[in-house]
């Protein structure tokens, strides 16, 4: 009987979000015991929502939702219209939610979770990491329960936000200063690794010939954020074709580690106000002599990759 590794996801759907659902749920190695939602891509309401509707379109029905903050730490939230649409995931037409929401506020139901096991638990976080960092300073004494966290986030060169930022730690840079600055295991996968996790039509193609339900409206939703993403927002120069799975790097880690390179790097996030406001300065030369912090992402075994997203989407209702 294969050992299953106990996992949360923190997801902010947004349509590569609802691709690392997939593969976390389609893995025989792991048990997602709870899924958790932020604002980033969209508003709470909408993600939470998104996260229910996904379940029932996988029929992964018994899962615990939990909703968590509206806002980030301090600042305001920013969403990506622009990238995801007005429902957060545009492009299809998903059911109506068949999974309740929990009473518990996110953190709670986290707690509750990592208290039960019996091992310590796998936190995947693929939007702002809003929720971790209010999981952190809730409760101290559980971060002997976080095996790992793993997360979509950040770049040791550029950003897709501003220039100098990536999405997740821009909207809230004060909760990636905390979990950077946490002492748990960090896995970090940035721009670097998740504008190399290239999806492109004929991939999306090879989803809808699956079959299953699940499989019909992934392929609406992987068209309309190929639509979105794949057109030149950056200068040519800077644009990488294709669509890039960012989150789905995140689940992809755990379920199979082996398909990414990663380098032990010190990692720290700018929260001053100005043109690097959000900006995750990766220490790749090793100027600043401070100790590793996170196991960083820089590349990856592509048709491997490509090949988990599209059985684990194969896997679902
Ligand atoms: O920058 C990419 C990240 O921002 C992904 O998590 C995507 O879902 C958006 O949230
Ligand atoms: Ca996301």
């Amino acid at each position: 009987m294969m050992k299953k590794q106990a996992v949360i996801l923190d997801c902010d759907p947004g349509h590569d979000d609802a691709i690392a659902l997939a593969i976390l749920l389609g893995a025989e190695n792991i048990e997602l015991k709870a899924v958790t939602s932020s604002a980033g891509n969209q508003t709470q309401a909408k993600t939470s929502g998104n996260v229910r509707k996904l379940l029932t379109l996988f029929d992964f029905k018994e899962i615990p939702v939990a909703k968590g903050a509206e806002k980030p730490l301090v600042r305001e939230l920013i969403i990506a219209e622009s990238i995801h649409g007005k429902s957060g995931l545009d492009g299809a037409e998903l059911p109506e939610p068949e999974v309740p929401l929990s009473e518990d506020k996110a953190i709670d139901l986290i707690a509750t979770i990592l208290k039960a096991s019996p091992e310590p638990v796998v936190l995947v976080a693929t939007g702002p990491l809003t929720t971790m960092a209010s999981f952190l300073v809730a409760y101290p004494e559980l971060k002997g329960q976080i095996k790992e966290i793993v997360f979509m986030g950040g770049a040791c060169f550029g950003g897709n936000w501003t220039s100098t930022a990536e999405f997740n730690i821009f909207v809230d840079p004060e909760a990636a200063d905390i979990v950077l600055r946490s002492g748990v295991k960090l896995a970090m996968f940035g721009l670097d690794v998740t504008l190399k996790a290239q999806f492109f039509s004929e991939d999306v193609a090879e989803v809808r010939q699956l079959g299953n339900q699940s499989s019909q409206v992934l392929g609406g939703l992987l068209d309309f954020f190929n639509q979105r993403v794949a057109q030149p927002l950056l200068p040519k120069p800077g644009h990488i074709e294709g669509m890039h799975l960012h989150d789905a790097c995140a689940a992809a880690y755990v379920v199979a580690p082996d398909l990414f390179t990663t380098l032990p790097l010190y990692v720290e996030v700018d929260t001053r106000p100005g043109l690097t406001l959000g900006s995750t300065l990766v220490d790749y030369t090793g100027k600043r002599q401070l100790a590793a912090n996170a196991n960083v992402g820089f590349d990856l075994d592509l048709p491997r990759f490509r090949e988990l997203v599209i059985q684990s989407i194969g896997r679902m209702a």
